[in-house]
């Protein structure tokens, strides 16, 4: 539980701002008198740094400067202007790179602060988790019956067993990422946050449903990422781009309703 230290002034910004209401007033000190969802702001709104959260990570908190926030223009190019790769360097990402992309993940708002999220990226045992897969999802093909999603995959099954660099789920991609948890929403976030986070580092990345489904689906591949029998939500292929684009890609008019 959030235990508030003795240097708290008793200015009452925490109370106002608390979501849980977990906080009040005694004798002109801010008490927690309850466990509540842990958002942190109580801490960061605090001039005097007085809430204290336990088994989190302090060593990364930062002083907030507005003026070194992206502007919205930047912004906007960069989300106009990134693309589901599918071609890709023969390159291995940077494991500080990586991690800047896992920061990003972790920093994405949850709902009720869950924070629930296992994040995996198979880089340096890419080969062995490509075979697990293909492998797996061909002995399910050989019982349809039994496995009904497996159609999807059927044609490019074939296309694989033909020419082996045909490889739809995993293209030439060096890292795929997985997210893992039970919270569709909280994943989709956090991969978007991720995917800024690449771009913003000359990396690109494609989501892809087809391997979030494979990954579920296939016996043993569950075991092999340690999901610990969690769903994985979300899935992106990831490296640096081999493909250039001059522009950005057009969209249809935004469908919005102003009332
Ligand atoms: C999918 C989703 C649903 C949320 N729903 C609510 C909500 O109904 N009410 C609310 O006060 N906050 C809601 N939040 C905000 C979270 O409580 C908040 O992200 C979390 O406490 C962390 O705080 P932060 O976003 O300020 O870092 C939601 C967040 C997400 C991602
Ligand atoms: S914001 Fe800080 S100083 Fe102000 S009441 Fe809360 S804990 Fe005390
Ligand atoms: S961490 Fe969030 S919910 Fe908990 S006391 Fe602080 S402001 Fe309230």
């Amino acid at each position: 539980m959030i235990k508030i230290n003795d240097n708290c002034t008793g200015c009452g910004l925490c109370i106002d701002d608390c979501i849980s209401e977990a906080i009040s007033m005694k004798d002109g000190r801010a008490q927690v008198e309850r466990p509540c969802i842990e958002c942190g702001h109580c801490y960061a709104i605090c001039p005097v740094g007085a809430p204290e959260i336990p088994g989190v990570d302090m060593e990364d908190v930062e002083e907030i400067n507005p003026a070194e926030f992206v502007d919205v223009k930047a912004l906007l190019h960069t989300i106009k202007g990134r693309r589901s790769v599918r071609q890709y360097q023969n390159k291995s990402i940077e494991k500080d790179k990586l991690a800047l992309l896992f920061e990003a993940g972790r920093y994405t708002a949850t709902a009720v602060n869950y924070q629930d999220l296992r994040f995996i990226v198979v880089q340096e045992r890419l080969t062995e988790f490509k075979e697990l897969i293909w492998n797996g999802l061909a002995v399910m093909a050989e019982f349809p019956e039994k496995n009904p999603d497996i159609e999807r995959y059927a044609g490019h099954l074939k296309k694989k067993a033909k020419d082996p660099a045909d490889d739809y789920l995993f293209r030439n991609a060096p890292a795929i990422i997985f997210i893992v948890t039970d919270r569709l929403v909280d994943a989709g976030l956090a991969a978007q946050n991720m995917e800024l986070a690449a771009v913003a580092q000359g990396l690109s990345v494609m989501y892809n449903g087809y391997m979030v489904r494979a990954a579920n689906m296939v016996p043993g591949a569950a075991e092999w990422l340690q999901t610990e029998g969690r769903p994985i939500s979300a899935c992106m292929l990831a490296g640096y781009p081999d493909v250039t684009y001059l522009k950005t890609a057009p969209r249809k008019k935004a469908d919005i309703l102003w009332k």
